[in-house]
């Protein structure tokens, strides 16, 4: 037979590979042996390590070990470069980034190569989906720089920018860290990964050809130690990570109390949830796209799939069929669709994960056929009979295995799709346009596919809720992770409280007071659980009143309260508008009796607290209905509608001063948003807010949705921090506290402001706005594909 009929016989694939000669020219060209690129220059390589091709397990290269002196110097070198940079116009610092895309673009063969080679990724996907995507967020970025000051009027960068990213995308995570940076008027030094540094220093030697002035950008290679001086590092203004949840809870505590910015892009368990009236065979493609893109090491990989019972069958059987034909092996062949794991360490990991499955009684299916006898390979798995608990279910593996679960209605797929820790991402399946956009909003994940999976796009927001982090990177959302308000840097240290010495009082003139305010809980008023009150105290230490002594026990019990009243997230922005200025509207009519309050607890007169406070009410009123979403154009047939979503429980405590307008300042703009509080008011003068609840109570504002502790701010602060059932916490203190604060929220990384014993004026009309709309808030993505 000759060989066309014999192809025709087995219609097996031939290979097809991609030519590593031109990346092995680049290697060869540097003698296959790095240093750090910092301020322009290269170093001289100091102590290194080899980065492997995990295909074949062959040394690339040798890659410097970036010590804390280079990272010294990197960001030495990053805030000389600094001052200009930020100084030159947006439209030339949108050339800049304009060039390197269009150098990308003309060194893409060569940059698609390099990447598959060190990371293992199929070629198909290095050049079809992460390069391209690398030279459009450039592109998109020089947009956003020329239009910034227009933009973002009153926002200045935050100066030099500490980047460490991981190895699943290595172009592609620098692109989405340093393109937002420099737009915005940040230097950086970044960090790539340790299995994965060649096309950082690719990208660098394309910074020196388009000339970009030394110091913007500076690339220091290394493992965690060398992450860890830059996190560290006091001269750096902001950090931004991806990577592991549990790397980045390393990271939220060590950048506490710094003031540094900070966003993190972690982890995920992404549910991938298919109707029964979904397009089976589409579902079954998106799927492939879902676990096995990338082997699998996709933060955003839709790993847990939930599936109809009713198609439960027939869509695992033929789920398995495709899996049979997925091509597993050289990652340069240009038909293959599973390449190589990044590493042995990670081939390893993955491998005890699943044995630990396996022993808590999953059932694991795995193609037949051969892998390639060497190499970080691994078959693609699909895992079944497992309970919600089982460590393939709960863990994020970060390889090729699936598991599938089965669910009969909507409620049971949205309950089961947010049963995990994380919040990355979610894929819907159903041709029911209602449907899926019923159940969209339900799930708590910062980007929603409808049917579709992994789609990105630069100006489209993407990042986490819940513990896959915070911030957002893409679009505008993206951009202001890059930048921060003017003002902020004016700020001075707050004023501390004088404390008052307790005049020595009769005890029978405290009992006949006999007017302990209570908590308020649930819309009910409540006794602290301690039994114990707190005296307040005139401004001449003269006792006007008590206060329930609020502990772990009550903080407990009005966060489950906040819970159970988050049907207001869900309520109508009108309707909470309607109660905000109702809630107004009876303040005022009281505004006499609150401002004797507020003059018996501080000696000032409380007549223009009194009305700013109405006067807020009312703005957060308006804004309830405004600050919306909006509506993006990536360049395939979809739609991406970014949604804003409240956070859902908040803790807010109100500073010392301003005993009104201290907490209304905050509460509103949490409750404009949608979101549920538990109030700590001031302690020293707490009976302004215990006065409040009389009027929410006649101003239809539900049970449930704001709720008051009294007590010591900073005791009830730490509560609030360490307990999982509050997703946002406010703190207005010192800044011991504050560290404090930040520290203490790190079990489930809840998204913190504090005022680090910075004097922030809430009576100042610049608090009326975006300032805390935008921190009570998060962007959710939802991508809605058009087109029959
Ligand atoms: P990792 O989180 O340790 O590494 C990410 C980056 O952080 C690397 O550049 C690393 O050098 C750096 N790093 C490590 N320790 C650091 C520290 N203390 N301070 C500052 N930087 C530090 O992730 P790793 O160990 O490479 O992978 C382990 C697992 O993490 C994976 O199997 C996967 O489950 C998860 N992961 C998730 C990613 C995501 O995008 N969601 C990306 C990478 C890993
Ligand atoms: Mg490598």
């Amino acid at each position: 037979m000759n060989k066309i009929a014999q192809i025709f016989q087995s219609l097996d694939y031939g290979p097809a590979p991609e030519g590593p000669e031109q990346a092995n020219a680049w290697l060869d060209s540097h003698s296959r042996k790095f240093g750090h690129f910092i301020d322009g220059v290269w170093t001289k390589p100091g102590k290194t390590f080899s980065s492997d091709n995990p295909a074949n397990g062959e040394s690339l290269a040798q890659i410097s070990d970036g010590t804390a002196e280079d990272v010294n110097a990197a960001v030495k070198a990053a805030r000389a470069a600094f001052k200009p940079w930020s100084a030159l116009s947006g439209y030339e610092r949108g050339k800049y980034l304009y060039a390197i895309a269009r150098a990308i673009q003309k060194h893409s063969r060569l940059f698609a190569v390099l990447e598959t080679m060190d990371n293992g990724k199929p070629i198909r996907e290095s050049r079809d989906v992460d390069i391209p995507l690398v030279a459009r967020h450039f592109y998109h970025h020089a947009g956003w720089a020329q239009h910034l000051a227009r933009e973002f009027p009153d926002a200045v960068p935050y100066g030099v920018c500490g980047q460490i990213i991981p190895w699943n995308f290595p172009l592609l995570m620098l692109a989405w860290k340093i393109a937002p940076a420099l737009a915005a008027g940040n230097t950086v030094v970044l960090k790539p990964a340790e299995f994965t540094s060649l096309t950082a220093l690719l990208f660098a030697e394309i910074c020196e050809r388009v000339g970009l002035p030394k110091g913007v950008v500076n690339i220091v290679t290394g493992e965690g130690d060398t992450g860890a001086a830059i996190v560290n590092h006091p001269d750096i203004d902001k950090i931004a990570f991806t990577g592991s949840t549990e790397v980045g809870k390393i990271i939220r505590a060590a950048t506490a109390g710094t003031g540094k910015g900070l966003s993190l892009e972690l982890g995920g368990k992404s549910p991938y949830l298919v109707f029964e009236d979904a397009d089976i065979d589409s579902a079954i493609e998106g799927l492939v796209d879902a676990i096995w893109f990338n082997q699998g090491q996709v933060c955003c990989a839709g790993s847990r799939l939930l599936v109809q019972e009713s198609i439960e069958e027939r869509f695992i059987t033929k789920l398995k069929t495709r899996m049979a034909s997925l091509r597993v092996g050289d990652p340069l062949d240009k038909s293959i669709d599973i390449g190589a794991l990044v590493a042995p360490v990670q081939v390893e990991r993955i491998r005890d994960l699943m044995k630990k499955g396996v022993a808590e009684g999953a059932e694991v299916y795995e193609p037949d056929g051969q892998l390639p006898a060497r190499g970080c390979f691994l078959k693609p798995a699909l895992v079944t009979k497992v309970s919600p608990a089982n460590t393939l279910v709960a863990e994020e593996v970060f390889g090729p295995v699936l598991v599938a679960m089965s669910f009969r209605t909507p409620e049971e797929a949205v309950a089961l799709a947010n049963n995990t820790k994380y919040g990355l991402a979610a894929t819907i399946w159903s041709e029911n346009i209602n449907l899926a956009l019923d159940i969209a909003p339900k799930i708590k994940a910062g980007v929603v596919w409808i049917n579709g999976t992994n789609n990105f796009d630069a100006a489209v927001g993407f990042g986490g809720y819940k513990e896959s982090g915070f911030g957002r990177e893409g679009g505008r959302d993206g951009m202001s992770s890059y930048l921060k308000p003017a003002w902020e840097k004016d700020l001075k240290p707050a004023p501390v409280a004088k404390a008052v010495a307790a005049k020595p009082a009769n005890p029978l003139d405290a009992s006949h007071l006999d007017q302990t305010a209570k908590m308020y809980i649930g819309g009910k008023q409540a006794r602290p659980d301690s039994g114990y009150s707190r005296p307040v105290l005139g401004p001449k230490g003269d006792l006007i009143g008590e206060v329930g002594d609020g502990n772990r026990k009550d903080i407990r019990n009005a966060v489950e309260a906040s819970r159970a009243a988050l049907g207001w997230s869900t309520t109508a922005a009108h309707s909470r508008a309607q109660i905000l200025y109702f809630l107004a509207e009876n303040l005022d009519y009281r505004r006499d009796e609150f401002a004797a309050r507020i003059k018996a607890q501080t000696g000032e007169d409380g007549a223009e607290e009194v009305a700013l406070s109405v006067e807020r009410l009312f703005a957060f009123a308006g804004w309830a209905d405004k600050y919306d979403g909006a509506v993006h154009n990536p360049p395939l047939r979809a739609v991406a509608a970014a949604m804003v979503e409240p956070l859902g429980v908040m803790g807010i405590v109100a500073p010392a001063a301003l005993p009104l307008l201290g907490s209304v300042a905050l509460i509103a703009p949490a409750l404009a948003m949608g979101n549920t509080v538990v109030l700590v008011p001031s302690s020293q003068s707490p009976l302004s807010m215990t006065d409040l609840y009389q009027v929410m109570e006649t101003s239809d504002v539900p049970s449930g949705v704001v709720n008051i502790v009294t007590g010591d701010s900073v005791a009830l602060a730490k509560t609030l921090a360490e307990h999982d059932g509050v997703d946002a916490l406010w703190f207005a203190g010192s800044a011991d506290a504050s560290t404090m604060v930040e520290k203490a929220s790190i079990t489930n990384l809840k998204q913190t402001w504090t005022s680090r014993g910075l004097n922030y004026d809430l009576s100042d009309r610049r608090f009326e706005g975006d300032y805390f709309l935008a921190k009570a808030t998060q962007v959710k993505n939802v991508w809605i594909p058009y087109g029959a």
